[in-house]
């Protein structure tokens, strides 16, 4: 089975997490896309009602909209469940989230639910954090240069750039992707959130309830 099928697996498993009337937190991302999509089938077929989305990036909402599903934006309201992928998954369902640049709005809404559920291809299972990974860190653009140096205290900053460009986020900071080579980086977890410059990590430590893990010939759930 290739990746996408078990991405698309992953997804819908994940959907069967919603019931009508629910405010439902979607994250961002390819694996994510299968999520829209099943969402968007359920209502169509009358199967899913009065269903709110709260997306965490201008790219998950645009799609969300597209395909009919109501949006709205993160406010004080608790959300019922928050559905996102990953790049890093812990044994203890830790996580390091933010290849596709979304980490901070994902984390704001993410902390808003009542049940965080990652979904995720076999592949994002790792024994450790920063196995494979490093770890985003999204910094205001006034003086990014100097809190790039201070991050490296803590490993290697590579500014995020495509094509030569470097890479906005939604929220308009800039991202440098922090390789630990010693040690684990939860440990400086709260450290890094306080550099000045620093607005967010892809560290997404305690968060998540339950990981929805496809394999190739089963899927799995992991809970914390
Ligand atoms: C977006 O910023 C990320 O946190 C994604 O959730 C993560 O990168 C997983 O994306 P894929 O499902 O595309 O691998």
């Amino acid at each position: 089975m290739n990746r996408e099928s078990l991405k698309e697996k992953a997804a819908k498993r994940a959907v069967e997490y919603v019931k009508s009337g629910m405010r439902v937190g979607i994250g961002t991302g390819s694996t994510v896309k299968y999520v829209i999509l099943e969402l968007a089938r359920k209502i169509k077929a009358g199967e899913l009602e009065n269903i709110v989305g709260v997306a965490t990036s201008i790219e998950s909402e645009n799609l969300a909209r597209e395909n009919g599903i109501k949006t709205e934006d993160l406010d004080e309201r608790k959300l019922d469940v928050a559905i996102d992928g990953a790049d890093e998954i812990a044994p203890n369902l830790d996580l390091i989230k933010g290849a596709g640049g979304a980490f901070l709005r994902e984390k704001l809404v993410e902390l808003q639910a009542n049940e965080f559920i990652v979904v995720a291809d076999e592949t994002k299972l790792v024994n450790h954090l920063g196995e494979k990974m490093p770890v985003p860190v999204e910094m205001v653009r006034f003086g990014f240069e100097a809190t790039m140096k201070r991050l490296e205290s803590f490993g290697k900053p590579v500014l995020r750039r495509k094509n030569n460009e470097i890479i906005l986020t939604d929220n308009g900071n800039f991202i440098a992707d922090l390789k630990f080579e010693n040690g684990d980086p939860e440990k400086p977890a709260a450290e890094l959130k306080q550099l000045s410059g620093v607005v967010e990590t892809g560290l997404f430590l305690g968060m998540a309830k339950r990981a929805i893990v496809a394999f190739e010939n089963e899927i799995k759930e992991f809970t914390r």
